[in-house]
């Protein structure tokens, strides 16, 4: 039996002894998508600074290039499908009554695919919260142009004061609601399934290390070995979108 193989039914095996499962995903889970990771050798921090980019800071000197990114990375997104492995995350909450989707991911290709039991920890590319009331609102409710200008730039309908991206930027906080869903569902699972991050930020990293300490079995799929691969019982080193479908398929089997 080929290595790969024998690791699929590793997987299968570790899903059907499961009963509270706990996925979490980053930028990888997209990749089939067509949709960059931020940290690979094309990623978007190769083209964008993140200390412009995705800091408060960065944004508050170059609001318009930071919101155009932004739009880039929206009409991106719409023209973007869910692949395979989102669709078999989604079916799997159906599966297993103990089920939270964490993603580290602001597109919403997991909503699109059909995931409803998840947390967005990092913001959602299509919202916009105001500076000052701190009031969200969906960008798409908006007829704004493509691209902002200083004088276009997207204000708050109740106080007008400049709105932001709705995104968790470096040295901000997840949202409370989000980091306790994330955190009790990390400490309870059973079998987490890690697809498609590199771990590099601490919050997910974090989520793995106590998924892992509190016994849970974790499966990683990812084509390749990082920081998180040392807590994984089993690795799978292949695309999402490929081999979550493949999975799926072996599980279902014998359901
Ligand atoms: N299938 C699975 N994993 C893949 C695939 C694929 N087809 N292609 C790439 N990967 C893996 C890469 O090997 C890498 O480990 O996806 C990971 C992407 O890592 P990052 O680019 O660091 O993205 P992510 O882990 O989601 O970043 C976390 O950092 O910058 C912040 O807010 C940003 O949410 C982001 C967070």
């Amino acid at each position: 039996m080929k290595l790969m193989e024998y690791r699929i039914d590793a997987v299968v095996e570790a899903f059907s002894g499961a009963e509270r499962v706990c996925v979490f995903t980053g930028a990888g889970a997209s990749k089939e998508s067509g949709l960059p990771t931020f940290r690979e050798i094309d990623g978007e921090w190769k083209h964008y600074d993140p200390m412009t980019f995705a800091t408060l800071e960065g944004f508050l000197s170059e609001p318009v290039q930071v919101w155009n990114m932004y739009r880039m990375r929206q009409r991106q997104i719409g023209e973007a499908q869910p692949n395979g492995g989102h669709s078999v995350i989604a079916q799997m909450e159906r599966q297993y009554p103990h089920f939270l989707l964490v993603t580290q991911n602001v597109d919403d290709l997991h909503e699109r695919a059909g995931s409803r039991k998840l947390v967005k920890i990092h913001g959602d590319c299509w919202g916009m919260r105001c500076l000052q009331c701190c009031e969200t609102y969906d960008t798409r409710d908006f007829d704004f142009p493509a691209e902002f200008t200083t004088e276009t730039l997207p204000i708050c309908p109740k106080c007008e004061v400049l709105c932001r991206p709705d995104i968790v930027w470096f040295g901000e906080f997840v949202p409370d609601d989000a980091m306790h869903a994330a955190v009790w569902s990390s400490s309870t699972c059973d079998l987490m399934l890690v697809v498609g991050t590199s771990g590099e930020v601490s919050g997910g990293y974090g989520f793995v290390e106590r998924a892992a300490m509190n016994g849970a079995t974790i499966v990683e799929i990812n084509p390749t070995e990082g920081i998180l691969t040392q807590h994984a019982h089993i690795w799978v080193p292949e695309p999402a979108g490929v081999v979550l479908p493949k999975i799926w398929q072996c599980l279902t089997m014998y359901k």
